[in-house]
Order: C-alpha cells, then structure tokens, then sequence
C-alpha cells in the first residue's frame, strides 16, 4: 500500500508559508518590501496588536490590472525573474513569488488595487488560501493589503507568538530598516490607531536617521569613508568610537538596498572597530554594500535575511579598511572641537594666558603647592622609560616630566607658569583642574570636556606600543632563568602559527620539544613573576579573540590586554605638567575618544546642555 501522497494545493502553501512568514514582523517586511518593488512614493502601515489581530500597508506604487492581482496569489508567481540568467543577479527585493500566497494562506486576506491610469481597481478576498471574491474596487492607484486574524488557521503557530509589545516591537524595527533603506520614500506607521511617526520623503540617510532616531544619535555618528577604488562601494554613518550599544538592534548591515544579517559583515565591523568597541557591546552602524548583483548570491534564506558573498574576503576588508579609515579621520574632528577658540567672551585660551591678570592663571593649576613622590610621575612616563625610550622632548611640557621631583614647590610653580604661557599658543584648550584625582576638567569651545586620565594613559601607552611592534618590535627583558612549560596540542599549535607576532611583541619564545615550550624574555614593561601562568593566560585571552584576525590584530590584542595593568590608575595624583603633557599626548593618538578597551576617554558636556539643565534655556 503506498504511503506516499501528494499534499493538498493549501497545506503545501501553509507549508511553504511556514518558511517565509514567521510572525506578524515578516508579514510587514513582505508587504512593504513589495511596495518598495512597486516604486512607491509614500508606503501607510497600521498594525493592531502586536499585528495578529490587523496589519494594513497600503502603497502608491504601480499597482495590479485584475488578472495580475489574482496571479499575484499564486505560488512562484513573480514580476520580478523570469530565468535562470535572472536569479544570478537580482536587483528586486522579492523573486520567489511566495510572499503574498504564503501570507494568504495562513489569514484573512483582503488586497485592493490598481494601476495609476486604470479607471477601476480589483479587490479580492482570500480566506485561509481560498480565493472567496473578486470584484471591482475603487480605492486609490496603487496597492492595498489587509491581513487579519494571523495564524487563524495554525493554531500551533499561533501559540508561539510572542506578546502584543514584543510582537510590535519586532514590527517597528522591521520598519526601521526599511525606512532607512529607503530615505527617498515616505512612511508612516500607527499602532493601535497611534501614529508612532511620519516619515517625510528625504534626500538622504542623514534626515532620515534624524527623523527617525533624533539628532542626538546623528552628532555621534560619523559618515563612512568608502573605500575608493573597489568593487565594494560602501557608505552609509558609523557611531564614532565609544559609542556602543548592548545589543544588535542599531547595527544595521544593507547589501544593494537589502537588510541583512550577516556575521562576516558583523565580525568585519568588529574588526575595524577592535579596540574601539567594548567588550560584549555593539557598534552602532548604518551600513551600506552596493556590489555588483551577480557577487551576490540573495536566494540563500527562506526569508531573504542572509546573503552569500562570491569573494567573502574581499568584503571583509573592505569593510575593516573603511571602518578604521573612518574612525580615525573621526580624530580630526575632534581635535578641531581642541583648536576651536573658547567662547563667552573668552575670545583664545592662547591670549588669556598672556593678558588675564596672574590671578586667574594661578587659579587654573593643579593645587601647585602639593608635592608628589617620584613614582607618581606617571607610570605612562616610567613604563616608557622601562621600554628603553629615550623620549625626544617633543614640546617643553615634555621636559617638565624629567624635573627632578625636588622641585615641585615655588621653583617649579614659575616654571609652569612660564610654560604655559609659552606653550598655550600651540594648545588651545584649557585645564581648569582634576576632579576626584581621576577626571580631568578642560574647556573648549563647545563647553566642558571630561577626560578620564586612566583611559587616556591606556590609549597613549597602547598607540606607543603599537607603533613599536610595527617599527622594531618591542624590547624584551631576559629572565633570570628561561622556563619550560608544556601546553595542549591545541594551544601548542595556536603558539607555532603565532611565535613571530609574540616574538615581535617581546615575548622570547621557542619550541622546546612536543608541546613544550621555552620562554627565556618578556617585554620590559610587563612585571610578571610566572612566566608559564602568564603565557597561559595569553594564551587563553588571544585565542578567543583572534580567529581570523591578522598577525598585527593579535599584537594589539596582545598590547591592549596587557596595557591596561600597567596604565596609571585613578587616583594616582598627577602634576599639572603632567596632566597637560597628558592631555596633549592623547590628542595626538589615533583614536583619542576612547581607550583600547573602547571605553570613552572623555566626555563632551555642551554649554547648551549646561545651560539646559540650569533652566537658563527649555
Ligand atoms: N504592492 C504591490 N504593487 C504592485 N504589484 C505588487 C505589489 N505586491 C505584489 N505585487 C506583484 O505581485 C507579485 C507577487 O508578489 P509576491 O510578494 O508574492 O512575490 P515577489 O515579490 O515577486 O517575490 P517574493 O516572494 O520573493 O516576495 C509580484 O511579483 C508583483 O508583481
Ligand atoms: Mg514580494
């Protein structure tokens, strides 16, 4: 007896709707991307609870004649392809011809249409796949789509829905993405007959992140450098370093107009961002890939959200590229906020130094009258020291770190005095002190400026040591006695792929037999008394981190990780010299916002918000 059957027509496509239309979210994304296709203007979205109980989008986009709108319910259906030679290169958001049959098949289903010029539309009702009644309809040109009681017929899918809040939620961000796909077309989206917002037509991604997000999420975005010459364009705003998310809801990834997701695109963010992102936390991105259609492969996922690369590690770079490139050019914009004169009546830090009575100068130091130990000259100085560096005076707030410490008292108050007076003409910030002996307090043009003087030794110690390791490698220290240790195959064979990045980094290494291991030197700055523990644990931090990453990646992993013991503390008390040289050291970094672990190194605190929250201004 056979055990084979065919499935009814309605079961095959509650099936195949399985795939594609997993909640009231996908039903969204269909619909509108539908309209998208269509070459709508302006695309009207309501959803009821959470969307199972109504979804309507509604389009001005080209519409349907009648014998289109009740093919458009068929399976494999599509305007879109037509061959082979045409899914090897699709340009459409859709292709398959499943969407509107599969969402069919599983509600109550109401579609109007029609063409622009046409004098009458359709409507067509279909209830749980069957097609119950077409008429004529006289609603506007274009396309609209009423969805009702969802999953009413899967009683098994609709248990899993989530909460109404939830539900609508996952809705918002499938229109967020749209939406900023899509700057040239209109939105507007009601929940519960609310309107949660209208989005104007705009003429780029800029207005429409602040429409939709607010200006405050704009002014810690930076535009994407592209790279120039690739096959790969990409643009689109990145959160300037420091800037961070807990989750993955503002990483938003387009390939040729598309939302994806993708972990090579996401790991490739990562990487160009490394050590401006903190641990555990997402980038903020807008993320644009425009490519040839044919290097990507779009019909790998039941719901289009994932996409395939023809040449992975091409993307990959050029993503990585682009995201330095933007971060650190995201540098100079900071250093303008530095050079900017200050303002109320203030007219140049550079002048009052000259012209301001003594009085408020003196006012400016650092309690100049305290004395400080030798050791408290800044471990960032005394480790560099240990690196063997003998430090060209790079300006005379360089000099002031070698004063011998007997001279902190009037003598060297002068000398500050002197010293910034001279040196204030080429640094146009001011110090106006150091609260909790850990938060500097400067002023610029735009208001206060925090600067976490632990995080700012990370940063300036960690560029220090990175360029080192590129130029000559990082100076080593011999031990006393060189030690064995033996390692597991698997760590074994991480450290032979990986001896010359530790070698380079200072880390004198050498294979001593199977899985055994000799080290005979560390870097000089590390103060470390069991040299097998602390491999260990290198070991153990660099694996996780390193998978796929470049040599020079894990030696700033390797920096980055070891940096931070070894950076001066807070509360270690810091002379003013000290703290300018600081202050000046960071704005010479490559990335001065934040420190290799990705945590800010300062803060921006804006007169305009001061002045908001001294009711001066609503
Ligand atoms: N809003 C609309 N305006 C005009 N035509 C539409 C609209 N929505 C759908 N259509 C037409 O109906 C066809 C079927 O739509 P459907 O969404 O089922 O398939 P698709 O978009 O071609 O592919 P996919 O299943 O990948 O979405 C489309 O190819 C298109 O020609
Ligand atoms: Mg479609």
């Amino acid at each position: 007896m056979p055990r084979i059957r065919l499935l009814p027509e309605t079961v095959a496509s509650q099936v195949a709707a399985g795939e594609v239309i997993e909640r009231p979210a996908s039903v969204v994304k269909e619909l509108v991307e539908n309209s998208i296709d269509a070459g709508a203007g302006k695309i009207d979205v309501l959803v009821r609870r959470g969307g199972s109980s109504f979804i309507r989008v509604i389009d001005d986009g080209c519409g349907m004649d009648r014998d289109d709108a009740l093919l458009s319910l068929e399976r494999h259906a599509t305007s879109k392809i037509r061959s082979t030679a045409d899914l090897e290169a699709i340009a459409t958001l859709g292709f398959r011809g499943e969407a509107l049959p599969s969402i069919a098949s599983v509600s109550r289903f109401r579609l109007t249409t029609r063409e622009q010029d046409a004098i009458a539309g359709t409507e067509i009702i279909v209830n749980g796949g069957k097609i119950d009644i077409v008429r004529d309809g006289g609603e506007a040109p274009g396309m609209q789509v009423e969805v009702r009681s969802l999953f009413y017929n899967l009683p098994a899918r609709r248990k899993f829905l989530r909460s109404e809040n939830t539900e609508s939620r996952n809705i918002e961000h499938q229109l967020q993405l749209q939406a900023i796909g899509h700057p040239g077309i209109a939105f507007t989206f009601a929940r519960d007959d609310r309107l949660i917002y209208q989005l104007p037509i705009t003429a780029n991604l800029i207005e429409r992140i602040r429409d939709l997000y607010g200006t405050q999420l704009l002014d810690q975005l930076f535009p994407i450098a592209g790279p120039d010459k690739s096959r790969i364009q990409i643009r689109g705003m990145i959160g300037r370093a420091g800037v961070s998310r807990q989750t993955r809801a503002q990483q938003l990834i387009f390939v040729n107009g598309r939302a994806i997701e993708s972990p090579l695109v996401s790991n490739a963010v990562r990487e160009g961002y490394h050590t401006a992102l903190m641990k555990g936390q997402y980038p903020v991105t807008f993320l644009f890939l425009d490519l040839d259609p044919a290097a990507v492969d779009v019909n790998v996922h039941p719901a289009k959200r994932e996409v395939r690369f023809r040449d992975p590690n091409d993307v990959r770079e050029a993503i990585v590229r682009s995201i330095q490139e933007t971060l650190e050019r995201g540098r100079s914009e900071w250093q303008k906020k530095f050079h900017a004169p200050p303002v109320a009546g203030v007219a140049d830090p550079g002048r009052v130094t000259h012209t301001a009575p003594e009085k408020q100068v003196a006012d400016l130091t650092l309690r100049p009258t305290q004395t400080f130990p030798e050791e408290s000259q800044g471990q960032l100085g005394a480790a560099l020291g240990e690196l063997g560096r003998a430090q060209p005076p790079r300006d005379v707030v360089g000099q002031a770190l070698r004063l011998p410490a007997a001279c902190t008292d009037s003598a060297s108050d002068a000398l500050a005095l002197q010293r910034r007076a001279e040196q204030s003409a080429s640094q146009k910030f001011q110090i106006i002190g150091v609260l909790n002996k850990l938060y500097v307090l400067m002023e610029n043009a735009d208001g206060l400026v925090l600067v976490d003087q632990h995080a700012a030794h990370e940063r300036i110690l960690f560029e220090e040591l990175r360029r080192r390791m590129e130029e000559q490698g990082v100076p080593s220290q011999k031990l006393l006695i060189a030690q064995t240790f033996d390692l597991s195959p698997r760590d074994a064979d991480w450290i032979e792929r990986n001896l010359s990045i530790l070698q380079k980094m200072g880390i004198g290494i050498e294979s001593f037999g199977p899985n055994t291991f000799k080290v005979d030197s560390l870097p000089s700055f590390l103060n470390v008394s069991d040299a097998p523990q602390f491999m260990r644990k290198v070991i153990d931090d660099l694996k996780s981190a390193s998978t796929g990453s470049s040599p020079l990646r894990l030696g700033e992993e390797m920096i980055a990780k070891t940096v931070c013991r070894h950076a001066v503390k807070a509360n270690d008390p810091l002379r003013y010299a000290e703290v300018e040289k600081l202050i000046h050291d960071l704005l010479e970094c490559d990335l001065p916002y934040c420190c290799p672990h990705g945590r800010p190194t300062m803060i921006q605190i804006s007169l305009t918000e001061l002045e908001k929250k001294f009711g001066r201004r609503i």
